[in-house]
């Protein structure tokens, strides 16, 4: 194993930060697990969030089952070769999509070697083990050239004003950051009404005003600055909410701000007004995921219909928005049945959420999200459906974990 000041001094490295992922490490022997402690000291390391385990391959198999997967996962290889790929096998039937794999191997087998790539395995490092190495092929699965972005974003929009999108929104990244416990980014985009800062019981003093105005300095570590912490993983980008000064954007005004969400956090959900202006469509275009919160009304209706009709052209090989149905069975009001309104859409919704004043104004006087309040219940539970969907996890995860093996062993590969 290297040392680390001299393999620094001797040779000086030119390797991007690693993003904020999260990273698991499951060591075998205690040299292993020094050597992982010393790259995850690296400064480029500084904003992964990793976690050390012991017990190798195996424990992270059994850790697995029923939990989340997170970017990264390292395993020190057991000694026999065919228990690593056993170990392997069974870790893909658990691997959520985009969770990579770095092993930690004992020789340098060239056959293990390919055997663990048609796997779907990233990097495979053997001994002796380089500190720069480690960080070097950590940082290489997010920065090297033609890699996919990191993050995703989620644009959540209204059919109409008023309609619950923003609740949505903000519930959807408290649960989607404790569903895949990884770094989550709440972003309000309604400069001047957004909630969000008050949604969360936050009042930072900078945030996306900061990068819409000055798009040509936005990069990771301003946004770092402007994020301001709001639960374990969970980030708010919050609006200004004064009326200091007006907000005629342009088309690209967000397009920076974009890219850095991308390249540095898993997941960016987007908190957009319900606006049509050209940087609006060009945002919800843009989005890997839509959610479109509606009604059960008439505006609600239509609007939900033009919109996706709008966005099916551009987005025809992508998932369809999901559709949210919020505020459904106000008393006395006539509203329109969740069949009809599906059928006219010709979407079905994957959630339909009860108004319910006294939980949702409680939730909205305190500062606080529906799971904090609540978080056995009903409604707690839809958001966090809506978020396991949305990340990917396939659903018998929840049932104690039966898979299609083949199904989950090619999502293991496109990972
Ligand atoms: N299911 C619900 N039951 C009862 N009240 C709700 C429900 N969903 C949201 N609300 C309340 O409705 C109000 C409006 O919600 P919100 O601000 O999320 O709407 P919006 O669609 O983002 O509005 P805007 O068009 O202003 O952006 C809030 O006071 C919120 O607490
Ligand atoms: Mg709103």
């Amino acid at each position: 194993m290297g040392d680390v000041a001299a393999t620094a001094a001797a040779r000086p490295v030119q390797i991007d930060p690693v993003p904020r992922v999260s990273i698991q490490a499951f060591c075998e022997s205690p040299e292993v697990a020094a050597f992982v402690s010393a790259a995850v000291s690296d400064r480029r390391m500084a904003k992964a969030h990793v976690k050390q385990n012991t017990g190798g391959a195996l424990a992270a198999v059994e850790a697995y089952k029923n939990a989340p997967t997170p970017n990264v996962i390292l395993l020190e290889a057991p000694a026999e070769r065919e228990a690593l790929l056993a170990h392997l096998d069974e870790l893909s039937h658990s691997c959520d999509a985009g969770t990579k794999v770095i092993v930690l191997g004992r020789t340098n087998d060239i056959l293990l070697y390919r055997e663990l790539m048609s796997r779907g395995v990233s990097d495979y490092l053997v001994p002796p083990f380089e500190v720069v190495d480690l960080v070097r092929a950590v940082s290489h699965l997010f920065r090297a050239p033609g890699v996919k972005p990191l993050g995703r974003l989620i644009a959540v929009v209204g059919a109409r004003g008023g309609v619950g999108a923003s609740t949505v929104a903000h519930n959807l990244a408290w649960a989607l950051s404790s569903a895949t416990e990884m770094a989550t980014i709440i972003a309000d985009f309604d400069l001047a009404f957004g909630t969000a800062g008050l949604n969360y019981n936050q009042d930072p003093p900078q945030g996306i005003a900061e990068a819409v105005f000055a798009p040509e300095r936005v990069d990771g570590v301003l946004v770092d600055r402007l994020l301001s912490k709001c639960g374990e993983h969970l980030n708010l980008l919050a609006a200004p909410a004064t009326l200091d000064r007006v907000v005629d954007l342009t088309e690209t005004s967000f397009e920076s701000l974009l890219d850095a969400l991308r390249a540095s956090t898993p997941w960016a959900v987007l908190d957009l007004p319900h606006v049509w202006t050209s940087w609006a469509r060009r945002t919800l275009i843009a989005a890997d995921e839509i959610v479109l919160v509606a009604g059960p009304d008439l505006a609600s209706l239509r609007n939900a219909k033009n919109l996706l009709d709008h966005v099916k052209i551009p987005r025809q090989n992508d998932h369809p928005p999901r559709l949210v149905l919020n505020g459904v069975g106000m008393l006395k009001r006539p509203e329109i049945a969740i069949a009809d309104f599906a059928k006219t859409v010709e979407v079905e919704p994957v959630a339909v959420i009860p108004h319910d004043p006294k939980l949702f104004g409680a939730a909205a006087n305190n500062g606080q999200m529906i799971a904090e309040i609540e978080g056995k219940g009903k409604i707690a539970e839809m958001f966090a459906d809506l978020a396991t969907r949305i990340a990917g996890r396939p659903e018998a995860r929840k049932k104690k974990g039966f898979l299609d093996p083949l199904i989950a062993s090619i999502s293991f590969l496109r990972s």
